[in-house]
């Protein structure tokens, strides 16, 4: 039986900052954002959404009725959640209006988190081929303004739909994957922007894709030939391309090529939006699949996921016939394009008006034409509505 991604949605608020004018206002040459980073915009989540609302618009444009009773497990994969006890997906499943008789958690383990759900869904839909798993990965990115983190900051949600006969990608059961204890980058409760030692986190990445790469080489008997595209975790485009660098480096030329033009399709998005932590590997995906040409029914497709502190995972999966119906038609690059642009001030502004540990504020959300909005918090629980 063929198990793996059925649907794949995304959603971002629709303001950004322009990378250009970001750098002018941090005293930078904008190529250092552009090419040194490898990121055009970035994403700016106004105060009426969080991973709640993000999560809950992303999995809206997937969802049909008949997947909704068929969904027995949600796994809310984020690094930014509201609350340190009540799982975001419990908050989630009443927005969707999905089954009572549903088991509904949280996940956490950096950017690593979605990649952890998806594999864990994949077990249960073995066990249960009838039930689907909504699996969601969503974030906001926060170092801090005037931070070397901050042109890698950015926002949004992926939603992931796993069953069985999946209609896009069926995964490969084999996969490598690692864990050691490393400092790389951290948040500690109480702080609301992440903590992170940049340039030893990039190494790390490197060192972990050369594990888990070697070792899935091993398992799997599969060569860098053998892939028709490979995706990378992409907390700024510039790092996937040191990855890929890394992994093309004695590929044979055609290869090589190949997977260098689709890398381009890949990062599209990513470069739009910045970073989504956990979400990232699959706006990726989602990227590869809206704006690639060449690709077709049974090419491979290879997938490193990374989390700081730190784990990685190097899995594939095969791409299904009807893998264009898994985005139920949506147009992101046209989704991107209609969204705002908002002046650095205005971004400093609102980076400033997210609402941590507050007691009780409304907030006017009328100007949030998504569908699930944050209305404020009362007696620190967040109204969440739909308008
Ligand atoms: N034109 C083109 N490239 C330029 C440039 C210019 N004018 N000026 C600088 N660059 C390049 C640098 O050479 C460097 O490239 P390299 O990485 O290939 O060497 C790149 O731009 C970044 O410059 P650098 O001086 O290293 O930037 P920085 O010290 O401000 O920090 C990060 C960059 C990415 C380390 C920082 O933004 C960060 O820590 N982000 C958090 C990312 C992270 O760790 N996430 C979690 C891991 S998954």
């Amino acid at each position: 039986m063929k198990i793996g991604i059925d649907k794949l949605g995304f959603f971002t608020p629709d303001l950004y900052v322009d990378m250009t004018e970001l750098a002018h206002a941090r005293n930078e040459d904008p190529n250092k954002y552009l090419i040194g980073i490898g990121q055009e915009k970035m994403a700016v989540i106004p105060p009426t959404q969080d991973v709640v609302t993000m999560a809950a618009n992303a999995a809206k444009t997937i969802l049909t009725d008949k997947d909704k009773e068929q969904i027995d497990l949600v796994i809310f994969a984020t690094e930014s959640g509201i609350d340190n006890s009540k799982a975001s997906a419990v908050y989630l499943a009443r927005l969707l209006g999905l089954n009572a008789d549903i088991r509904a958690i949280e996940l956490k383990q950096a950017c690593y988190g979605a990649t952890a759900g998806i594999q864990l869904a994949q077990e249960h839909v073995a066990l249960f081929p009838e039930h689907k798993v909504l699996v969601i990965g969503a974030d906001i990115a926060r170092y801090g303004l005037r931070t070397p983190g901050e042109p890698t900051q950015g926002g949004g949600a992926v939603a992931v739909l796993i069953g069985a006969d999946p209609k896009m990608l069926a995964l490969d059961r084999k996969s490598a994957y690692y864990t050691r204890d490393i400092m790389d980058f951290w948040r500690p409760l109480g702080k609301t922007e992440a903590m992170v030692d940049g340039k030893y986190s990039s190494n790390i990445y490197l060192e972990f894709l050369e594990h888990v790469w070697t070792s899935y080489t091993q398992k799997t008997g599969l060569k860098i030939k053998d892939f028709d595209a490979v995706l990378f975790h992409l907390p700024y485009t510039k790092m996937g391309l040191k990855g890929l660098r890394q992994l093309i480096a004695d590929a044979d030329p055609v290869s090589a090529v190949r997977l260098a033009q689709e890398f381009e399709h890949a990062r599209k998005f990513n470069r739009l939006v910045g970073n989504l932590y956990t979400g990232s590997l699959y706006l990726s995906l989602l990227s590869l699949l809206q704006n690639s040409e060449q690709l077709s029914a049974g090419a491979r497709i290879g997938l490193f996921s990374y989390g700081s502190g730190a784990e990685a995972e190097f899995y594939a999966g095969v791409l299904q016939a009807s893998f264009k119906e898994g985005l139920m038609g949506m147009d992101y690059e046209q989704v991107l394009q209609q969204r705002r642009k908002v002046s650095v001030a205005e971004y400093e502004e609102l980076f400033n008006k997210q609402l941590y540990n507050t007691e009780t504020k409304l907030l006017d959300y009328h100007a949030d034409a998504a569908s699930f909005v944050l209305a404020g918090v009362k007696g620190y629980q967040r109204q969440y509505l739909e308008h």
